[in-house]
């Protein structure tokens, strides 16, 4: 089963350590979690990963594969796709032609006259739209397809950013505190989805402050602060270590 491998990990911004000595194993087929206060450096991995910046120093595989410092294409092409903690879709486009972009991965002659709006659409596009559909149907949005993806709930952009990254058919998903802004019902739909990801052999990474939620889906959790890994292991081991907590209690009180 392949690997989402991080080696020593480090980002410098200037003289600030966003990162250091950063070791993670994102398995295929699990949820492994991600936890820190904020400003610990969670989204900074991301960004890391995705080649959205540079890496400064250690190694990021996917397998055998070596791609610290290959461009975000290549890097997509590896089988990478994420959420981004702030909602980046097209607002003035409709729903499912944000969803059909992420598509590009798979190089299709048709997609660009599919969102250009040209007739020449066909067989091919007819197919990307049913895909994209079904994708949009996984998350409860089918009947938002037409709509601008900007006029929808907060919870519903989040969902559609979702559907986006899984039209790439990643291997690995990284999601950027999925949940933020959304009720308990629209959490517990996802947390079936995501599950649903990785019995579908995908790796998730998940990054998310509702630690509860971290707990219940993950079997193997990571917490960062000051850009370090200061715990890792089971829901119970992590959530009853001192230092964690000290953390968190850091946090609260800063
Ligand atoms: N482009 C940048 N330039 C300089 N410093 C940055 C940059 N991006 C992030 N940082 C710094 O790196 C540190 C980690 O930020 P990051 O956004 O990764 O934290 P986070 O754990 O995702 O926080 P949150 O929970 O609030 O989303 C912070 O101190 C932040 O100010
Ligand atoms: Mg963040």
């Amino acid at each position: 089963m392949t690997t989402l491998r991080l080696t020593d990990l480090e980002k410098r911004f200037g003289g600030v350590v966003a990162s250091e000595d950063v070791n993670m194993t994102v398995p295929a087929g699990r949820i492994t979690g991600l936890i820190g206060p904020n400003g610990a450096g969670k989204t900074t991995i991301v960004n890391m990963i995705t080649g959205m910046l540079p890496v400064t120093g250690g190694t990021i595989h996917v397998g055998d594969t070596d791609i610290t410092h290959a461009p975000a294409h290549e890097i997509c092409r590896a089988g990478l796709a994420r959420t981004f903690q702030n909602i980046r879709l097209l607002g003035e486009t409709s729903v499912i032609d944000n969803v059909l972009i992420g598509f590009h991965r798979h190089k299709s002659s048709s997609l660009l006259s599919a969102l250009l709006g040209l007739p020449a659409a066909g067989r091919e596009t007819r197919a990307l739209r049913d895909r994209a559909m079904a994708l949009l149907d996984r998350f409860d949005l089918a009947r938002f397809a037409d709509y601008p993806a900007g006029g929808l709930s907060y919870g519903h952009q989040r969902k559609v950013e979702m559907a986006r990254a899984m039209a790439a058919a990643p291997d690995f998903i990284l999601l950027d505190e999925p949940i933020a802004g959304m009720n308990d019902v629209e959490s517990e739909g996802l947390a079936q989805i995501f599950r649903g990801f990785a019995e579908d052999g995908k790796g998730v990474l998940l990054i998310e402050h509702n630690v509860r939620f971290v707990a219940r889906l993950c079997s193997h959790i990571y917490v960062l602060d000051g850009g370090r890994l200061i715990s890792e292991g089971t829901p119970d081991h992590v959530l009853n270590d001192p230092g964690v907590i000290a953390a968190y209690l850091g946090d609260a009180h800063a």
